[in-house]
């Protein structure tokens, strides 16, 4: 499987694959200051934790090049990480891939050794990105049955990562093995992560898939068709409990009811060792306009207010198995953490 053209670096800036114009038009947006991959984050030009985690990584070599050299860069540096880190609050990955970055950055003893090292660190991290995917992808695949179908929610693909997904990882894989029979793509409202981009880049690798209307799943996984849900997560706390887009928990509900296990894939730098459980998860609330305007249209009457949380958490006890780099955890919800 090549890897999606997500991210790459570029002599003296970060090269983004624009998600926002997807699947329309494939334009690469170039960062070239802080602030521009700030607003990239944040109005997810790239998207998926541990991509923007990769992005900030690279964000910090941006935010060294540009912070001119004087007693105070590494204050002023500093800074441009913070702004780097207030973009987005869920994914823990942008904190996990700054924390690295910062050490790095006041371990340095000038601006030129800071950038050199930031940027060893940002390809570190990339590629460590890329072997953690192939190997969720592997253990995955390892749980899946023969002839398989699978639901699949939001975008946990190439397109969320350095190129290889994590709960695409483990599709791509299946499909590798010849045991995939087919797969669903919730289209994953209001943003259609799912019908935007999890259709296009299966359709790339030549996988087919169908999209249904996030309030089809249920009914969907009632016919026994699906063998398994496979999602990503943007944080998963000491307790197994793991934050994925909204309507990820829905979906776990339904999967339980429906007697399908429900699997989350997510990298080590997804777990947080700091959330003890999923209260301890901030959710991102986005903007109004997200579900007053479709395209064009207006879609809801002025004045009308919204209510648009960007992540749900599912409960452990819904959880089938967490799947990282390192296996399996399987029954997480009976691990006395
Ligand atoms: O708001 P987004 O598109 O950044 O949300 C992304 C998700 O919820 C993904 O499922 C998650 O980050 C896992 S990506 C490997």
């Amino acid at each position: 499987m090549k890897p999606v053209p997500t991210m790459v670096w570029r002599e003296d800036h970060l090269r983004l694959l624009d998600q926002r114009l997807l699947p329309s038009e494939e334009i690469y947006l170039d960062c070239r200051t802080t602030a521009q991959l700030a607003v990239a984050i944040k109005t997810l030009a790239v998207r998926g934790a541990p991509a923007i985690g990769l992005a900030a990584a690279y964000g910090a070599v941006i935010a060294a090049m540009e912070t001119p050299e004087s007693i105070s860069f590494f204050d002023d540096c500093g800074g441009l990480l913070d702004v780097l880190a207030f973009t987005r609050p869920t994914a823990v990955n942008l904190f996990h891939c700054l924390d690295i970055q910062r050490e790095i950055l006041l371990s340095s003893s000038s601006k030129t050794i800071a950038v050199g090292r930031l940027l060893s660190s940002a390809h570190r991290l990339f590629e460590e990105d890329l072997d953690a995917s192939r190997a969720m992808g592997r253990f995955g695949a390892d749980l899946l049955p023969e002839g398989c179908t699978v639901l699949t929610h939001c975008n946990a693909g190439g397109l969320a990562t350095a190129g290889l997904g994590t709960a695409l990882s483990v599709i791509y894989e299946a499909h590798s093995r010849g045991i995939l029979s087919s797969v669903y793509a919730d289209e994953t409202r209001p943003l259609l992560q799912g019908a935007r981009l999890t259709s296009w880049e299966l359709q790339k690798a030549g996988i087919p898939v169908r999209v249904l209307p996030d309030s089809a799943a249920a009914s969907l996984l009632r016919t026994g068709i699906v063998d398994a849900v496979i999602t990503g997560a943007d944080r998963v706390a000491v307790n197994g409990d793991s934050a994925n887009k909204i309507g990820t928990y829905p979906l776990a509900l339904a999967a339980f009811e429906a007697g399908v296990p429900f699997y989350i894939v997510a990298p080590v730098s997804t777990f947080d060792p700091l959330s003890q459980d999923g209260n301890n998860i901030v959710i991102e609330e986005r903007g109004r306009e997200e579900l007053a305007v479709m395209g064009d249209t207006q879609i809801l009457p002025d004045g009308v207010m919204v209510y648009n949380p960007a992540f749900d958490v599912t409960p452990v006890k819904f959880i089938t198995s967490i799947i990282c780099e390192k296996g399996v955890i399987s029954a997480p919800n009976e691990i006395e953490w």
